[in-house]
């Protein structure tokens, strides 16, 4: 089965975009331990977009590719209705990950207009989050 990780804007500047909350781990390192941990269990795909409609469109395509879909929907997570529609819409199950604990961050990032629309929410483990993105994928779609 392939489980497709969508990340949203400004995650391709990962490693030198405030280390102090999200880490010195790039993108590619993140996909590369990704895949390690996945192993024959599953077929990883990483995409990464600045641009909401972008997103939007890879969600509502993912239906005819993927399992799962992991998405880490950065800035977009606490503003964008419409990637929240296309998760509403789809029938594919889509897991919300975030690198920090945006509940212990500023006001304006503790409010999801996903979390509801996905299947649960996984935040706060730096880059294990993205691990435990793909073992919740997996746990779905086995159970
Ligand atoms: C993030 C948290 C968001 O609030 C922020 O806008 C990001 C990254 C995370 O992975 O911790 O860009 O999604």
């Amino acid at each position: 089965m392939k489980v497709l990780f969508l990340n949203g804007p400004n995650l391709n500047l990962l490693g030198q975009r405030q280390p102090e909350i999200y880490g010195t781990t790039t993108l590619a390192d993140i996909e590369a331990a990704t895949r390690t941990h996945a192993g024959d269990r599953a077929e990883v795909e990483f995409r990464q977009s600045n641009l909401e409609g972008e997103l939007v469109n890879w969600i509502q395509e993912a239906a005819e590719e993927a399992a799962a879909v992991v998405l880490n929907a950065a800035g977009y997570t606490h503003t964008s209705v419409a990637i929240r529609d296309a998760i509403t819409a789809t029938t594919v199950p889509v897991i919300e990950i975030h690198l920090s604990n945006i509940h212990a961050r500023e006001e304006f990032r503790h409010e999801s207009l996903l979390a509801s629309e996905c299947a649960g929410q996984i935040c706060g483990f730096g880059k294990q989050s993205y691990l435990l993105g793909l073992d919740a994928a997996l746990s779905i779609k086995n159970t």
